[in-house]
């Protein structure tokens, strides 16, 4: 089993240890980092989930077996009129654990915290094309595709 908790500032060296290439980082956050990541750039990232009512939530997953962190996930752009937020940077981290169930069980641990603690409508998110496996993930969970942005973005 696995469980969600607040992603600290002791947790960014592990999270860096899963980012090995530009690619990947893209794949996995979008465009807002620049590779390599770094403490300075999740510290910002870090900021922006303080104070009351943010409009970004960073987590971690542990293992609660070992109590190893093996995820990351995050709610972002959180707009608490319209009740909507997007879910992303989606990661569990050590190859060995992926395709055990806990990505799928990370990512409802996040949707019920957006739906039934921030009490949103809605929770969207973006994922690249080639992404076959993230994308079967996210379709078993129910999210239904409704966009798709042609060359959306351009890695160097
Ligand atoms: C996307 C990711 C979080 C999924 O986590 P996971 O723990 O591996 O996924 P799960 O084991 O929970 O799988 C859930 C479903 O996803 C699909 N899936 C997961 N891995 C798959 C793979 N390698 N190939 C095909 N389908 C896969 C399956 O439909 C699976 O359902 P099933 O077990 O009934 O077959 C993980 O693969 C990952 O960290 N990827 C790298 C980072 C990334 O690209 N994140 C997405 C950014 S948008």
């Amino acid at each position: 089993m696995i469980k969600l908790c607040k992603f600290e500032s002791t947790d960014i060296s592990k999270l860096l240890e899963w980012i090995p290439d530009a690619r990947f980082l893209l794949q996995w956050a979008g465009p807002k980092y620049i590779f390599p990541l770094n403490r300075d750039q999740l510290m910002m990232e870090l900021d922006g989930t303080k104070g009351h009512q943010p409009s970004h939530f960073m987590f971690k997953s542990i293992y609660t077996a070992d109590k190893k962190t093996v995820g990351h996930i995050e709610l972002m752009a959180v707009d608490y009129n319209k009740r909507t937020a997007r879910l992303g940077r989606v990661l569990i981290g050590p190859n060995e654990m992926r395709s055990k169930g806990y990505g799928n069980q990370m990512i409802h641990d996040a949707l019920k915290f957006g739906f039934e603690i921030l009490n949103l409508n809605e929770i969207d998110l973006g994922v690249f094309d080639f992404n076959s496996s993230a994308i079967k993930c996210y379709q078993k969970i129910g999210f239904r595709k409704y966009e798709i942005r042609q060359n959306a973005r351009k890695i160097q």
